[in-house]
């Protein structure tokens, strides 16, 4: 077809000839003026089809699946009296859509989001924007940052994430020859920090960010985590609920008690804030057998796990976790080795960011270590003002969507719904915008940190596509990111966001169902017909 219509026409064959060429050209001899903190380090041109294969300590990418883009690589300096510096790439589709996206990125992660640049930027015809941070590491990692080690730690909290925006859209600019029309943020976790950050202190940055399960109050995550793990360690003790009693007597025993208040038992809890779970139901009985059951102990763990934690004076410090995400429980928490990702995560930040104490570890933690979290992170890595008057007003009038997983089982989906709500109150308090026209929170049922879980966790959101859970479509009604578009772009806001449960989470098995994932504070609610598709449900 392509051969017969470049045979009648060879001048079309030409034309695309030499708009590769182009491309390639402008690719590899791109230069970026009036930038003083900013040196190209890097240009690569990839056609379509080519092997991508990016790496870092972050992530990884390989993929022959991407249109033509351009990609450059950044050495932004952040402080030139201490000469640090921050790794930042742009990829830049041939096939724009005019629009800017900033990615974000993960926990302690040293590294640009790879995968998010080539599948939800590169691939959907955004100019992508992802940096390092300031350091390059694992997302368990922080040892970077320390003791002591300031820069480093104003570079992850906010600045190399401020000075790679301002350095992308200058590259947007001179690659193109025009501005992006509008600039949006997609991240989630660490991510989500670092997009409330900038709604928070750089309202001129984006247009419209899509935020994902935040770690924002990155002081009170630290002892949400620290607390949890120390109800259960240490391992084999009469606390310790192990992976096994997580998945076959815990979880089976929520669903019994709650899977059904949604209107279907379908193994998915529609809105967990519904289920007052009661683990005495699990208490064992003289001589049965332990693993069928639960211990006094063990009993008690869970109803500490379940409860939001505050101090003697009623002041909020964490929520519980939502009944429903048991199984995923070990991979984030309460396994015995390796030690798991969000142990790993918040021990490294006393050691490295807290205390200046390499040494420390659990079992020191108490209150006080809470006092001393507030005083190190709030200024510079905490995100988690109410005051978002800036980025909703003119002129930007900035959109802010937040999702979050139900059955989230490292940062407490409470944690999310406190923000929110702490926003709506500020802002309601003081005369400011109307929530609804400018901030709204969609929680997923069933899902547990930024994706994984049994509930429909494929909808776009950050790191999604590129882990294997793509949106059915990129639009704006299955598409977290073509919603925010059509949001700021159309004035569209969204209701509902249709998410999609893939075959045991495999694209290639095919869909399994749709669910509508339902604007805070609704819930999805079966109304009969067809229980996989998102038409059977309603949001009330
Ligand atoms: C750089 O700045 C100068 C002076 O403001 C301006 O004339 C020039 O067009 C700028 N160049 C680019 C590539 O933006
Ligand atoms: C793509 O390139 C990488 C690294 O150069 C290589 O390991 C990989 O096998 C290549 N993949 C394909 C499909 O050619
Ligand atoms: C830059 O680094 C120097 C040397 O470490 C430090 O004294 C200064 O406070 C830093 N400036 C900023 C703005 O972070
Ligand atoms: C600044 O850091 C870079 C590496 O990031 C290094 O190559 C360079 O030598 C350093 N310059 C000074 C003055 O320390
Ligand atoms: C916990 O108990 C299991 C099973 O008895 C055993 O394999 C494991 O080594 C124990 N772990 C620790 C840390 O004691
Ligand atoms: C206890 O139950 C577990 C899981 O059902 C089983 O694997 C184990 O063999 C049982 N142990 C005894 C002593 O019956
Ligand atoms: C609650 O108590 C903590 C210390 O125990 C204190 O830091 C905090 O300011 C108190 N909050 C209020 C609202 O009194
Ligand atoms: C640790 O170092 C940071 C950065 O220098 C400082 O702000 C903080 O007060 C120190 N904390 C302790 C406990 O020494
Ligand atoms: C809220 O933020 C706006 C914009 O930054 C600022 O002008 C205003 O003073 C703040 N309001 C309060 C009560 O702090
Ligand atoms: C689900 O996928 C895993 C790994 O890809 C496979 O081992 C398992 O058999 C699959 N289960 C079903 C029910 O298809």
């Amino acid at each position: 077809m392509l051969y017969k219509l470049w045979t009648a026409f060879p001048a079309l064959a030409l034309m695309v000839v030499f708009a590769n060429a182009a491309a390639i050209d402008s690719c590899s001899s791109f230069k970026l003026s009036n930038v003083s903190n900013t040196v190209v380090a890097g240009r690569t041109f990839y056609k379509a089809g080519d092997n991508v294969t990016v790496v870092n300590e972050y992530q990884s990418v390989s993929t022959n699946d991407l249109p033509a883009f351009c990609r450059i690589e950044l050495t932004i300096t952040t402080n030139s009296t201490a000469n640090s510096s921050a790794h930042t790439e742009v990829w830049l589709p041939d096939d724009w859509n005019g629009r800017f996206v900033a990615l974000g990125t993960g926990g302690f992660s040293g590294g640009a989001a790879v995968l998010d640049l080539a599948f939800t930027a590169a691939k959907q015809g955004y100019a992508g924007m992802s940096t390092d941070t300031g350091h390059q590491a694992n997302a368990g990692d922080g040892s970077w940052a320390g003791p002591h080690n300031d820069n480093a730690i104003v570079d992850y909290a906010w600045r190399a994430t401020h000075l790679s925006v301002l350095s992308a859209k200058e590259v947007i600019k001179q690659y193109y020859g025009k501005e992006q029309k509008k600039s949006y943020f997609l991240g989630c976790s660490g991510g989500g920090r670092q997009g409330f950050k900038e709604v928070q202190d750089f309202p001129d940055d984006f247009d419209g960010v899509v935020i994902g399960s935040p770690a924002n109050s990155l002081d009170h995550i630290l002892a949400s985590v620290a607390h949890s793990a120390l109800l259960t360690l240490p391992v084999n003790s009469s606390r310790f609920i192990d992976e096994d009693i997580w998945t076959n007597v815990i979880h089976p025993e929520v669903l019994k008690q709650c899977d059904a208040l949604d209107g279907v038992a379908d193994g998915i809890l529609g809105d967990p804030r519904r289920c007052s779970f009661r683990p005495e139901t699990l208490t064992c009985l003289p001589n049965q057998n332990t693993s069928t059951c639960l211990s006094l102990d063990q009993i008690d763990t869970l109803h500490k796990l379940y409860t939001d934690y505050y101090e003697t004076n009623q002041t909020y410090i964490f929520g519980g976790y939502y009944p429903g995400g048991e199984v995923g429980m070990p991979t984030y928490l309460f396994s015995s080795q390796p030690m798991p990702l969000a142990i790993k995560i918040a021990v490294d930040a006393y050691r490295y960011i807290v205390t200046n104490d390499t040494t420390w570890d659990l079992d020191r933690f108490d209150f006080s270590a809470v006092r001393q979290a507030e005083s190190v992170l709030s200024a510079q890595t905490n995100a988690n003002s109410p005051n978002l008057t800036a980025f909703a007003s003119a002129p930007h009038s900035g959109k802010i969507i937040h999702y979050v997983g139900w059955a989230e089982n490292f940062i407490s989906a409470g944690g999310s719904v406190h923000y929110y709500e702490t926003v709506h109150s500020w802002m309601k308090s003081h005369g400011g915008a109307d929530m609804d026209t400018f901030y709204r929170l969609f929680p997923v049922p069933g899902m547990e940190h930024c994706m994984g879980g049994f509930g429909p966790i494929s909808f776009g959101g950050s790191s999604q596509a590129g882990s294997g859970y793509p949106a059915l479509k990129n639009d704006p009604e299955h598409d977290i990111l073509a919603a925010m578009v059509h949001w700021v772009e159309n004035d569209v806001a969204p209701e509902t966001i249709i998410g999609t449960a893939y075959k045991n989470n495999t694209v290639a098995e095919g869909v399994a169902f749709t669910r509508p994932i339902c604007k805070y504070p609704a819930t999805a609610i079966y109304q009969g017909g067809d229980v996989n598709s998102a038409t059977s449900f309603k949001c009330v």
